[in-house]
């Protein structure tokens, strides 16, 4: 086949080279956008003089036909034809003659990739962000249902404070809606039209970038026809947001599994979100959470991988960034995978409060509220923190908790402790005076969950 660019040339290209070089099957994921770019382009040189009214009627055609076809399964993709660019061209030209000939004018697959990928990926972006609200929204409705489920905090995997389980989530509502703003932020970048910017030049056609932006629902134009077909910011961008929540959403998976484990026996994930062992019949295996967890690994490889592939890049454009693309639908479609499977199973999970509470009254975890409460009685924090440190091995030697000390004996570590020592380390007075902004007690978890629902809606712009 004789190539598009085929002019200057006297030979064919080797099989070898075609293989290695032809992007379409992968870029054929990007056959919408290409053929949306293009209409807007043949409207533009329509309405400029450059094609004809009717040239450019024709063209646009002939493109929505293919765009029929294609979606229709009708069309089969050429290797030789290199990539979705040059695939819609031939086909357009096979299809209305020597007039589709006249659509790159004043344009190169430069521009034209990179408005391709743009669009590709704001409506991605939107999807993503939509999913992550859906996320913060369950997040939020469990943390309401278990506002007053207590359940041991940890620092180093040891019992380190009460708090509640509606507090746990609500720490990860706090990192999706980080992630939440972070992708708003992102679209803002991916929001400039790079059309227009030719091979890297521009052009010396009079094209009207700012109808184009407008037909393509660009807010802005690049400024600089160079960084138009050389940037790849967005992707980058786009990759970190992804990596970023993607630690977050391992993380949470990390401790679904350790919760859901006998040792901890905190939560029973449904059924439907776990899975079984093909050898030991007792086995419930939390293999999504687990999976999720490993996805994280792909996700920071593809950021790895863009930003060496873009690393010492002269400008303008060289075709090592046509390698954009595998790393970006990757990390596109394993975050959409993860956040359609993760929002259902934390609706379903079952949480053992009994467990959970039962978790919290040993490991002392009642202990710097009893620090806290010889403060109070005027004791010098460090200590106070010596004496329970005190009562503390004390009770270890004895098997018991805190709590089970009887008045006599918490007198005998310090004879400020009276009666009502026992209402002031209860796991429940833990939480609730644990009161200040941000802290796990109701009060604060309605004004952090109100927030949410603020946030909810502002983000969906309901506001
Ligand atoms: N398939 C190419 C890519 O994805 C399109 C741009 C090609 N441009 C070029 N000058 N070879 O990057």
């Amino acid at each position: 086949m004789k190539k598009l660019w085929g002019g200057r040339f006297s030979k064919d290209t080797d099989k070898l080279v075609e293989d290695f070089h032809s992007s379409i099957s992968f870029d054929q994921k990007l056959y919408f956008w290409d053929i949306t770019g293009s209409i807007a382009h043949a409207r533009m040189l329509g309405k400029i003089g450059v094609l004809t009214a009717e040239e450019s009627e024709q063209i646009i055609k002939g493109l929505e036909e293919i765009l029929a076809e294609i979606e229709n399964k009708q069309v089969t993709f050429d290797p030789a034809a290199e990539d979705i660019h040059m695939n819609v061209e031939i086909l357009l030209t096979e299809k209305i003659g020597a007039v589709g000939k006249k659509l790159h004018t004043g344009r190169s697959r430069n521009d034209q990739v990179a408005v391709d990928v743009r669009m590709y990926l704001r409506h991605e972006m939107e999807h993503i962000h939509g999913q992550l609200l859906e996320l913060l929204e369950a997040l939020l409705n469990i943390a309401m249902k278990h506002k007053e489920t207590i359940m041991p905090g940890y620092t180093h995997l040891q019992r380190a404070q009460p708090i509640t389980f509606g507090h746990h989530l609500l720490a990860y509502g706090e990192m999706i809606k980080r992630d939440i703003t972070r992708l708003e932020d992102n679209l803002q970048r991916c929001d400039v039209l790079p059309l227009g910017s030719g091979a890297l030049a521009g052009t010396t056609f009079p094209l009207d970038r700012e109808m184009v932006a407008e037909e393509l629902g660009f807010s802005h134009v690049c400024l600089n026809s160079l960084d138009g077909v050389s940037d790849r910011d967005f992707i980058v961008e786009f990759m970190a947001d992804a990596a970023i929540c993607l630690m977050h959403l391992s993380r949470l998976c990390e401790e679904i599994i350790l919760w859901s484990s006998q040792e901890f026996h905190f939560i029973d994930l449904d059924d439907a979100y776990s899975t079984g062992s093909s050898i030991m019949p007792q086995k419930k295996n939390p293999d999504v959470a687990e999976l999720m967890r490993g996805k994280t690994g792909r996700v920071y490889g593809n950021l790895m991988g863009i930003l060496t592939v873009m690393k010492g890049l002269p400008l303008a454009y060289n075709k090592d960034m046509q390698e954009d693309k595998e790393g970006l639908f990757d990390t596109v479609e394993t975050w959409e995978k993860c956040l359609l499977v993760l929002t259902p199973m934390l609706k379903t999970m079952t949480v053992r409060r009994e467990d959970m509470l039962k978790a919290s009254k040993g490991g002392f975890t009642n202990a710097t509220d009893f620090a806290d409460y010889l403060v109070r009685e005027g004791v010098p924090f460090r200590d106070a923190h010596a004496i329970v440190g005190q009562a503390v091995a004390y009770c270890l030697d004895k098997g018991c908790a805190l709590d089970d000390l009887s008045l006599e004996e918490f007198k005998g570590f310090s004879p400020l402790i009276k009666e009502n020592i026992y209402e002031a380390i209860s796991v429940y007075t833990c939480v609730a005076k644990r009161n200040t902004i941000g802290g796990p007690s109701v009060e604060q978890l309605n004004r952090t969950i109100q927030e949410g629902l603020d946030f909810l809606k502002i983000h969906r712009g309901e506001h």
